[in-house]
């Protein structure tokens, strides 16, 4: 059996800050089915949000109101206050480690524009910030390999539960096949979220929903799964995201008739409207035939900002136009459509990052989670473009502290290796048993068709009720499919398998949570309930398994400084 004070499963922004912290004291694993400068994180390229009034004055205060508002008012607004204090101080922090901001001529933080935000507070690396942020957390690592293990391209299966208690997780190395498990004093989740669900989706192939399943089926519910975010901006038909710093940048939304139509929608706001609300403009435009050339896409419109700022600002979104495409943005417009991006929902996590169990905050103890993995929640309904970088920085750091206080002198719990190993190791047999007549690859194709028609930018009662049905169905066939590849090595073929049935599992959950919210908030919108109904469910999804099935109850929304109000731009 392995061991290690703390695991952290996942190595994006959130779970290399958590091992940053941890690391100062214990001796820390940080386990990644990629590599760690492959995470997801990367993808978040536009910038990361915080008050620090470099091109405008700003305060923490308008921050917290624009997240709060852009949330639809869901936000735990206690949390979301901490997190925006501490924006500014995890910048500084950042730029020290070695990060590379984009300066303004007098050589401040550049900050520019970004949607549903009232002040430009993202602070930027051009527009590769994810990236260049996870390698600087990367190089700290490094630093550290004294007291960090990596385990990269490593699966994680299970936790190893005790009661109340987590004591480590059930992992394989996709390398060799051989399954392990890890006992740790604590294990912290920063995992990311279940985009891949989604046809058209910016999320790497990665995202696919293992963490946040594997905490479902050891009892602990999901919150506000119901809530996924599509971004505006994602290649036409492959879902590549086109950074929102475009339109930061100026950059238009043209429909097929060459309008900006945002006017339509978002007088004030026009293009740098919150996500949810240009995501459904969009969709709006291209349901009544305005989409461009009658076809299911927007343009997304550079060429009045000129090739050199282009190249300054936006140099990644030209060249991926150039490489994917064959188009230039400095010379032609770049086609594109919503793309599934983020997951509000998650893991249910009180502010210090602790899962917790039920709307009273009943911990489970030693089991953390944090960023996009886990629900604090700071985001509400739907989240603001460059707070998903900020709450990764700064709830990985939060982890960290909280594993430190609850993991420093405790003593390691109690694993029967070889029961843990033994529930792997089935698993493993029943997938490669099964000799179905079942494509995999068509199973997931027809999940991914479903949640995008039917659960996606807009949703009613019918449409939902036949993407349940289809997923059950779909699960049922899950069950009589074949693995052609039956070795151990490097077997991806049995590691797509099992993320299919995650994903399966999540998007059930999504599609039923959907349901129940008979109301309009944020990136979830029923067209059969267009209004937010504030009386019946301004609270807190929490989805729990239970032997009829899915069973959702409710969490209350904490609510500080600003009441619900109407949320128009
Ligand atoms: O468009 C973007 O650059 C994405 C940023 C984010 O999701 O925060």
């Amino acid at each position: 059996m392995i061991e290690h004070d703390v695991v952290i499963v996942g190595a994006g922004l959130a779970g290399m800050r958590c091992a940053l912290e941890v690391c100062k004291e214990l001796d820390v694993a940080v386990l990644t089915k990629v590599y760690p400068s492959r995470s997801h994180s990367g993808a978040a390229q536009g910038g990361i949000a915080a008050s620090l009034g470099n091109s405008e004055p700003d305060s923490w205060e308008e921050h917290m109101y624009d997240t709060v508002k852009g949330g639809d008012f869901l936000n735990d607004q206690d949390a979301v206050e901490e997190y925006v204090k501490a924006a500014p101080r995890v910048i500084y922090e950042l730029e020290h480690m070695g990060c590379v901001f984009s300066r303004t001529p007098e050589g401040k933080i550049a900050q520019r524009s970004f949607g549903g935000h009232s002040k430009p507070r993202a602070c930027f690396s051009a527009d590769r910030t994810g990236h260049a942020i996870l390698h600087a957390l990367h190089e700290q690592l490094m630093k550290n390999s004294k007291s960090v293990k990596i385990y990269n391209e490593w699966y994680m299966h299970s936790l190893v539960v005790d009661g109340d208690r987590c004591n480590g997780v059930i992992v394989s190395n996709i390398q060799t096949g051989e399954v392990e498990v890890i006992r740790a004093k604590a294990v912290v989740f920063c995992t990311g979220g279940y985009g891949r669900v989604f046809k058209i989706t910016s999320n790497a192939f990665a995202s696919t929903a293992d963490g946040v399943m594997a905490a479902f089926e050891v009892g602990i519910p999901l919150e506000d799964p119901e809530f996924v975010q599509f971004h505006p901006s994602g290649l036409y038909r492959q879902g590549i995201l086109f950074s929102e710093a475009a339109r930061g940048e100026g950059g238009f939304l043209l429909n097929g008739k060459g309008e900006r139509f945002m006017e339509a929608y978002a007088p004030s706001r026009m293009e740098l409207a919150p996500r949810d609300i240009v995501a459904r403009a969009e969709q709006s435009e291209m349901d009544a035939g305005r989409g461009v050339n009658g076809e299911d896409c927007i343009h997304l419109d550079l060429r009045h900002l000129g090739e050199a700022r282009i190249m300054e600002r936006l140099p990644q979104i030209r060249q991926l136009g150039i490489d994917f495409i064959g188009v230039d943005c400095v010379k032609d417009p770049l086609p594109i459509q919503p793309t599934a991006h983020y997951s509000m929902g998650g893991i249910p996590v009180d502010m210090n990052c602790h899962v917790i169990l039920d709307s009273e905050g009943t911990k489970m103890n030693g089991f953390f989670a944090a960023g996009e993995c886990a629900c604090v929640s700071v985001h509400g309904g739907n989240r603001l473009g460059t707070n998903s970088l900020l709450d990764a920085v700064v709830f990985g750091e939060r982890a960290g502290k909280s594993v430190l206080d609850y993991a420093r002198g405790k003593d390691f719990g109690n694993v029967n290796e070889g029961r843990e190993k033994a529930r792997v190791l089935e698993k493993f047999e029943d997938i490669f048993q099964r000799d179905g007549s079942e494509s995999y690859n068509q199973i997931r194709d027809e999940m991914k068709e479903i949640m995008m028609t039917n659960c996606g930018v807009f949703r009613d009662e019918e449409r939902l009720k036949d993407c349940i049905e289809t997923l059950k169905g779909l699960r049922e066939r899950f069950k009589k499919g074949k693995v052609t590849d039956k070795g151990k090595l490097f077997n991806t073929e049995i590691y797509e398998i099992m993320e299919l049935g995650n994903m399966l599992g999540m998007a059930v959950i999504i599609a039923t949570a959907a349901l129940r919210r008979q109301e309009s908030r944020g990136g979830h919108f029923r067209t059969d309930f267009p209004k937010r109904d504030d009386e019946k469910f301004l609270h807190h999804s929490m989805v729990y398994d239970s032997p009829d099935g899915l069973d959702i109850k409710t969490k209350p929304v904490v609510i500080t400084k600003y009441q619900p109000a109407e949320r128009t731009y």
